[in-house]
């Protein structure tokens, strides 16, 4: 499974790509306003600091004013793939985009039809949201079950991204049914690496060493 990082904090990206914990980066606006930098300049550092897909949102409604965007954004980097919400003027905009060879995600996915739709329209990506739907008592990861077993089915070339991930239990669960991406935040990853049995063997260890020195 690839790790994508979801966050525009590019002290973070850097420290996760040390570790070789980041194939690539996911943004939305608010990501970008938390970062407190100017959009252009910190998607085009952070396309300097990472070689794989840079998911930047379009802002527009239409499908348009998604494309304009889109091609502007292009240009902030080779590696950017645009980010347009689940609506019918966003996948009308993947159309467009796909012809144009600009990749796409398609972000605010909630349901096992929307994806459907985004693959069928050509997006690269489809990004259903599982923390916000278990927020409101719904399961998020059946859904991301949902949408594989569906792309299981077909040659679709579109890849999962499990997003609005919000504890290590949904990594887990997310590479135990094969999800192709987890786009995951700062500190759900520096999470993944703890465990307290692992800290108290590391204690054990070092105090028996001292006590066998002679
Ligand atoms: C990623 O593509 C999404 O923008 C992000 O995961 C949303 O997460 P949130 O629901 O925690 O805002």
């Amino acid at each position: 499974m690839k790790f994508f990082l979801d966050t525009a904090d590019v002290v973070a990206i850097r420290k996760a790509k040390e570790m070789g914990m980041c194939d690539g980066v996911t943004t939305n606006p608010s990501l970008i306003m938390k970062s407190g930098r100017d959009h252009k300049e910190v998607i085009q550092e952070i396309s300097g600091i990472v070689e794989g897909p840079i998911s930047v949102e379009a802002i527009s409604e239409d499908a348009e004013g998604m494309v304009r965007e889109a091609e502007e954004f292009s240009g902030w980097g080779r590696n950017i793939v645009i980010k347009v919400p689940m609506t019918k003027e966003g996948l009308k905009a993947v159309r467009i985009l796909k012809d144009k060879g600009i990749r796409t995600n398609v972000t605010l996915v909630f349901s096992p039809s929307q994806a459907l739709l985004a693959a069928k329209a050509g997006a690269a990506y489809v990004s259903p949201f599982v923390g916000r739907l278990d927020d409101i008592s719904q399961d998020g990861m059946f859904l991301v079950a949902e949408i594989l077993d569906i792309f299981d089915n077909y040659d679709f070339d579109t890849e999962v991204i499990v997003a609005s991930i919000r504890h290590p239990g949904h990594v887990v669960e997310a590479a135990r049914l094969g999800a192709h991406i987890a786009t995951v935040p700062a500190a759900v990853l520096e999470k993944l690496y703890n465990h307290p049995l692992t800290d108290r063997g590391i204690e054990k260890f070092l105090a028996d060493y001292e006590k066998s020195k002679k």
